[in-house]
Order: structure tokens, then C-alpha cells, then sequence
């Protein structure tokens, strides 16, 4: 099967719906339908009930998933040594992996066999944890993710004081002339994307702001594209 097309980002901001909100039933129609919907990859929360106390997908959703869309898959590891399990992912059908600064303690290690995998790599750090502490990885990382909740959960309210490591990390990239694209994840919608993107984010998780929408996800991602146009047009 042919790899979905992984667009990098700097010319546009990027919007990941994450499939945690969706209906769990119909996980591959709500992928499949993503593909029309303006959002550009689908976001895979995968959580181990230990790093994280909630269970969600493992890897034969992984390959349903990458039956199902064209679209490509980011995969956020929520789970303990992620190390035993990327090439697994990997071939399962992920287009990136994303682990956690909080479980890695040879980060730089893990990014590298992500990108040996032929996957875009992704480190992410909790509210709790310090930006600074991506700096001396970032140039190993394509992805930077700023969680902007506590993991584990979807439909909470995004925590304002982690936008601050959104623009330090931004900072960061373009000081070392990185193409690592800034990513937040967590209680992001409508009235708080522009801040996000005023940060320094160029791409946006969303599930409840998508999948809960009124107007189902196409909705959704139309209400996060109106909420970015207006940033753009400021
Ligand atoms: C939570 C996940 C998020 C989550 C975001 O641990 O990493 O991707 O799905 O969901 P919302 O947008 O509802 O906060
Ligand atoms: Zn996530």
C-alpha cells in the first residue's frame, strides 16, 4: 500500500484531528471521512493505561486505520518504553511517531530509530515538563508536541501557561534554522486557536472541537480554519 503523502508544514497551519473523540465503533469511517473534511493528517492517541491511566488503540487499529485513509497518521505514543513497540507501529502503518520526553531517557536514541523507521519523529512533554528540556533533541525531532492538558483524556480545557513553551520552542526552532514543526494538543477549539498559532504552533490537535461539533467534524474543522483565517487576516 502506498504511504500517504506527509506534507511539512511552514507554509500553512496544520489541523490533526485526533480520533479520541470520535465513536469508537466507526473508527475507519471517521478516518475515512477526514479525507474531505480540509484536515490534513489524523491523529492516533495511543495510550497504555500506565503512562497514562486510559487504554485506547494498539496496533491492529493502527492497520485498520491505514486501510481506511489516505490520509497520513501521527501516532502519540502515551505509553511506557515506547522502544519495544515503534517498529511494530511502524509497520502497522504510522507516518509519524510521537513519544514522550517523560518515559524516554535515551531520547535522542528514540527519535533516531523513529526516523530509521522511514517515520517522521515527534517528542512531546506534559504541562509539567520544561521546554528547555527539547532543546539539545530538537533537531532530531520533525515534530515538537506541547501537550496543553495533562495526557490521558479528552475534553478538557486547554492550560493557558503551556502556550509560553509553545513560543520558547519556537523561538528555539528558528534560532537553530530547524524545520521541526510546533504542534498543541489538548482543550484546543475555536476561541483558543488563534492563540495557539500566535505562539508559535503550526499544528493544531483537536478531537472534542471536531468530532463533537454540531455540524459534525467537517464542522468542526471548518469552525478551526474560520478561527485561523481570521488570525491570518489580523
Ligand atoms: C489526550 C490526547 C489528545 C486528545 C485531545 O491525552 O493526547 O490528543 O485527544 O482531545 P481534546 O481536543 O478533546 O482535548
Ligand atoms: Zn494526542
Amino acid at each position: 500500500m502506498p504511504r500517504s503523502t506527509w506534507k511539512p508544514c511552514r507554509d500553512a497551519i496544520r489541523i490533526a484531528p485526533s480520533l479520541l473523540a470520535a465513536d469508537f465503533g466507526h473508527l475507519a469511517e471517521a478516518a475515512h471521512d477526514l479525507e474531505e473534511s480540509g484536515a490534513e493528517r489524523v491523529h492516533v492517541d495511543v495510550m497504555d493505561g500506565v503512562f497514562v491511566p486510559n487504554f485506547t488503540f494498539g496496533t491492529d487499529t493502527v492497520r485498520v486505520l491505514r486501510r481506511a485513509t489516505t490520509l497520513p497518521l501521527e501516532l502519540h505514543l502515551m505509553i511506557v518504553n515506547p522502544d519495544a513497540h515503534l517498529a511494530t507501529f511502524a509497520t502497522a502503518g504510522a507516518d509519524a511517531i510521537t513519544v514522550h520526553y517523560e518515559v524516554c531517557p535515551n531520547l535522542h536514541r528514540t527519535l533516531s530509530s523513529i526516523r530509521a523507521l522511514d517515520c517522521r519523529s515527534g517528542a512531546a512533554i506534559n504541562p509539567s515538563t520544561p521546554a528547555q528540556l527539547l532543546e539539545d533533541v530538537l533537531e532530531s525531532c520533525d515534530l515538537a508536541l506541547v501537550m496543553t492538558i495533562d495526557p490521558g483524556f479528552g475534553g478538557q480545557s486547554l492550560i493557558p501557561r503551556t502556550l509560553h513553551k509553545v513560543e520558547q520552542l519556537r523561538r528555539e526552532v528558528e534560532r537553530q534554522g530547524l524545520e521541526t514543526e510546533v504542534e498543541v494538543d489538548g482543550g484546543v477549539d475555536a476561541s483558543n486557536a488563534k492563540a495557539c498559532v500566535d505562539a508559535g504552533a503550526d499544528v493544531l490537535v483537536a478531537g472534542t472541537a471536531i468530532f463533537k461539533h454540531k455540524d459534525g467534524p467537517r464542522g468542526g474543522v471548518a469552525a478551526l480554519q474560520l478561527a485561523l483565517s481570521k488570525t491570518a487576516a489580523q
